[in-house]
């Protein structure tokens, strides 16, 4: 719940460059629609978390490093024009969303029905229905930019290895699979 905290503050406020650097007015208003369901999720787990007594303190160092220092430096090279719009979108639509994000989401709901937090659980899982349309938004911004698809293996290898953040009691194994069978749905879609 802490990292969750630390994660959804971070992606919505990251999201800034990612709308001015869009250059269609329709991935524009997208990502203006994600941040405006960032800004929600991280309201949910800063409440969820108070109620459970987590701070954002708590979180795992390697998650507080991936949401409070990688992705804060990718987001201000893409606003300073010293990365692409697809360098930022590959780190946080498919590494951290398609993989960390997903890992992470499938522990907690887990683990929010047997501890009795039903209603925190129904928010956790809209919050991971939220997320899904958020990386579908970032593989179809990646084909567009005309990302090769063997470039999604690698990213797919990044977000595995970014999913151990969690530490021991999360498995990231589920997670690579769902979205590597996104992936190869969703590659083809527009020939490369
Ligand atoms: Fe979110
Ligand atoms: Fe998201």
């Amino acid at each position: 719940m802490a990292g969750f905290c630390v994660a959804e503050t971070a992606v919505a406020a990251a999201l800034d460059p990612f709308v001015a650097a869009a250059e269609e007015p329709l991935v524009r208003a997208c990502f203006a629609a994600q941040q405006a369901d960032e800004e929600r999720h991280a309201r949910f787990f800063a409440r969820a978390a108070h109620l459970v007594g987590a701070r954002p303190e708590d979180a795992p160092p390697a998650v507080r490093d991936l949401f409070e220092r990688r992705l804060p430096e990718t987001a201000a090279a893409l606003a300073r024009g010293e990365a692409t719009l697809g360098d930022a979108v590959s780190l946080y639509h498919l590494v951290l969303e398609g993989v960390v994000f997903a890992a992470g989401q499938e522990a907690l709901v887990r683990a929010l029905g047997p501890a009795g937090l039903t209603g925190m659980r129904e928010g956790a899982r809209r919050v991971q229905a939220d997320e899904r349309w958020h990386v579908g938004l970032g593989v179809r911004c990646l084909q567009d930019a005309g990302v090769p698809a063997p470039a999604f293996d690698a990213l797919l290898s990044d977000g595995a290895h970014a999913a151990r953040a969690w530490g021991g009691e999360v498995d990231g194994r589920l997670a690579v699979r769902t979205h590597r069978r996104r992936l190869k749905i969703l590659v083809p879609v527009r020939p490369i």
